[in-house]
This record gives structure tokens, sequence and C-alpha cells, in this order.
């Protein structure tokens, strides 16, 4: 069965709106994982303009599955992910100014700093992925850096035209069977969607994928009746 890691990011952007207590990424970690998420996944972005360290300490000691910290490549987050020790982190590049991560990481490119941010985070027991491109110079670099998995971006696949969604699916099946092949765990992710997903969900070398913007918003869109029945029947009840 493939994994499903749930990345509760975008409860922390409503939280943090409201520099308020609610709603809890880490309560909404939990009931994910209640749903049968096999994994929970938070992005500690140098900005901090959603998940605190907080947050990642609680859900460190309280999620039953796993905790994957995605993070940049950076001297003071590595020392942050050797302290606050998820189970997995995933590399991820990252931009001030963008509004989601953007491309994926180029290994090719920074492949001596990247092994050394491995290494450090692997001997601690963290599984590294590395958020990539499906590019054969990426998975090759990224089994070089000597990562323990890729995490196969798959936004070009989902925002592709209807007459070029083929072509990219194979790119990113093309991608999974040579990260495969070398020996790398491949996962996915990146605007995956309740019509999006089973296309890359039947590729046989992904064995998790990443999710987060489409399930917070249909949460919101399935949770919204009983939130406003709860308030009507309060005010109700005040009025006696
Ligand atoms: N995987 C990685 C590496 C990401 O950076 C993100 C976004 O934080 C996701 C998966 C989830 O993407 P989405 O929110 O579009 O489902």
């Amino acid at each position: 069965m493939i994994r499903l890691g749930v990345n509760v990011d975008h409860v922390a952007t409503v939280r943090q709106a409201r520099r308020a207590a609610v709603p809890d990424p880490v309560e909404a970690a939990l009931l994910a994982e209640k749903a049968g998420a096999d994994g929970i996944t938070v992005h500690l972005r140098e900005d901090r303009r959603h998940i605190q360290e907080r947050d990642v300490e609680l859900m460190r000691r309280r999620l039953g599955t796993k905790l994957n910290l995605e993070m940049a490549v950076t001297p003071a987050m590595v020392a942050l992910a050797e302290k606050l020790r998820p189970d997995d982190a995933c590399f991820v590049p990252e931009k001030r100014a963008e509004l989601t991560t953007e491309g994926g990481l180029d290994v090719a490119a920074n492949k001596q700093k990247i092994l050394e941010a491995v290494k450090r985070l692997q001997d601690r027991g963290i599984h590294v992925s590395l958020f990539i491109d499906p590019e054969r110079s990426q998975i090759e670099a990224s089994k070089e850096v000597d990562a323990h998995a890729v995490e196969i971006h798959t936004g070009t696949y989902c925002n592709a035209a209807e007459t070029e969604r083929e072509k990219e699916r194979d790119a990113v099946a093309a991608a999974a069977a040579l990260a495969h092949n070398l020996g790398l765990e491949v996962h996915g992710g990146h605007g995956l969607d309740y019509d999006n997903v089973p296309p890359i969900a039947t590729i046989p070398e992904i064995v998790e994928l990443n999710i987060g913007h489409s399930i917070i918003a249909r949460a919101i869109i399935v949770g919204i009746e009983q939130a406003v029945r709860e308030m009507k029947q309060l005010l109700a009840k005040a009025r006696g």
C-alpha cells in the first residue's frame, strides 16, 4: 500500500493569520493520523510563516506515525533538525518571496553542501529525502550524495494542460523507475489533489505521497456545515 503523508502547514497558516492558538496543526495532525494518515509532513520555513519550532517539538512527542520535516539546506536548519530529530527530513529549495516551494532542489550543482547535510542528519538516524524535479541528472546526483530517498516534484504534471498531462506523468514514472533502480526510495508530491492523484498513485516504484493543500482545502469545505451548526445551536441556547 502506498503511504500518505499529510502536510498540515496550512492549518498553521490560518492560525498565524491571527497569531492565535487555533487551529492547532498538532491537533489536526493527530486527527489525520486517526483517519489513516501514514505520516505527517511539515515545512519549517526560515521565515516561520506557518509552522513554528514548538509545533515540530510537540508533533515529535505526540505523533504515533512518523514526522517528516521539510527544510532548507542551511547550517541553521540542519542544526535545528539535529536537535528536533524528526523521523524523516526532506531537503527543499526555499525562497522567501515564493507562495510555496517552486522548483526542485538542484542537487547536481550543490553536491558537496548537500552531501555534508545528508550525512549529518543520517548520522542521527534521520532518513533524508531530496525534493527534485523528475530529471536523470538530479536523480543520479541524489544517489551520489547518499540520500535515502528522493521526493519527485509532481507540480509540473499537476499544472500541465490536458494535452501535456500524459507526457508529464511519464516523466515522473521514468524518474521513479530510475531512482528505484539506483536503490533510492521513491516519494512524490506537490500539487496533488483528488482528481490528479490516481495516475501518480499507480506508479509502482512510488511508496509515499505527500499531500497538503488539497486535503486542508477539502477539510474546510466538508467541515464548515458542522462548525456553523454548532455556533447556531450555541446562540439559540444562550437565548433560552
Ligand atoms: N512535498 C514537498 C517537498 C512540498 O514542499 C510540499 C509543499 O509544502 C508538498 C509536498 C505538498 O504540496 P501540496 O501542498 O501542493 O500538496
